[in-house]
């Protein structure tokens, strides 16, 4: 197992990120990203709207790890979509987070319930995205919570492709349509909530198959997300929990555990539906 996913344009990402979603600014997410820095992880994704960009830069400088051995991510906001917008949030988060330059810009959502025509507002900051990605300030850009039939018509008319699209991905909610789609076009997924907001423990077959391998379930649905080639971001304000998701890379699941967790495939998802959200 590869420690590191390559991105189409080269750009390698550590294979777990450390997210920070919920964890409020200055001293938690000072706490929570030195803790995950100081157990090895090397990628950290906040967004905008997280409110905590400054507290991650922080957080990043104090650990005294060259900021060239960090993969950082942040996100552009629905309220920003727009070209000149999209350039303007991302100089906030740029000095929010203390950086010269940033490794991954995400648009945050499709924002289809908040735009009268969300594909013209996608594709203007898209961009914007493009312009960033061209001027040298960020390495990869991409997209989250996109479907595919979000994702095609942004397709059509990118001029640097996408190269990460992040969704909600759990045994629950195995998003197959978008990796089939992401699959054939190397677009890299990365998989949010993958402990199903902490569902992960109301499942049996998730706890015999942790038992028999002798280890948590996080560390299971953990496993069962890198052997899908996704790109996992998990986040824990806990120093053992963030320890024990890192330990994940000295074993594998069998076969048959793959097929039993496809049971849990009709559980659904545990935010909203991108073609739903009304922000
Ligand atoms: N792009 C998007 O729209 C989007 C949306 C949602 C999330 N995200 C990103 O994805 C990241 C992960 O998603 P999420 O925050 O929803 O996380 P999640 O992984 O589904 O759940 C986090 C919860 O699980 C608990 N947990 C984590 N590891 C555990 C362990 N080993 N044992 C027991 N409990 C454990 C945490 O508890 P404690 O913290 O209390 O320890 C926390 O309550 C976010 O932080 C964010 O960076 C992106």
């Amino acid at each position: 197992m590869n420690e590191t996913f390559t991105l189409t344009n080269g750009v390698m990402i550590p294979a777990i990120g450390f997210g920070t979603w919920q964890i409020p600014d200055g001293d938690p997410v000072e706490h929570a990203v030195l803790s995950a820095l100081r157990t090895g992880y090397r990628a950290i994704d906040t967004a905008a709207i997280y409110g905590n960009e400054t507290g991650v830069g922080a957080a990043i400088r104090a650990s005294g790890i060259p900021r060239k051995d960090i993969f950082l991510t942040t996100k552009v906001w629905n309220d920003d979509q727009g070209y000149e917008s999209t350039l303007n949030a991302f100089d906030a988060s740029q000095k929010k987070l203390g950086v010269n330059y940033l490794d991954l810009y995400l648009i945050h959502w499709p924002a289809v319930g908040r735009f009268f025509d969300y594909k013209a507002k996608n594709l203007e900051t898209w961009r914007a995205m493009e312009r960033l990605y061209k001027d040298g300030k960020v390495r990869a850009i991409g997209v989250c919570n996109f479907l595919p039939h979000h994702l095609e018509p942004l397709w059509e008319q990118a001029e640097i492709k996408p190269m990460v699209d992040q969704v909600e991905l759990h045994p629950g909610n195995p998003a197959d349509d978008v990796l089939t789609w992401c699959g054939a076009k190397g677009i890299l997924v990365q998989a949010w909530s993958p402990m199903m907001r902490g569902h992960v423990f109301d499942y049996p077959v998730l706890a015999e198959i942790a038992a028999k391998h002798g280890r948590t379930i996080p560390q299971i649905v953990l496993r069962w997300v890198l052997e899908k080639n996704v790109n996992p971001l998990t986040k824990s304000v806990t120093p053992s929990r963030i320890a024990d998701n890192f330990d994940v890379f000295s074993f594998r699941l069998d076969p048959e555990d793959h097929e039993k967790i496809k049971t849990l495939a009709s559980v659904g998802r545990f935010g909203s539906d991108p073609d739903q959200a009304k922000f």
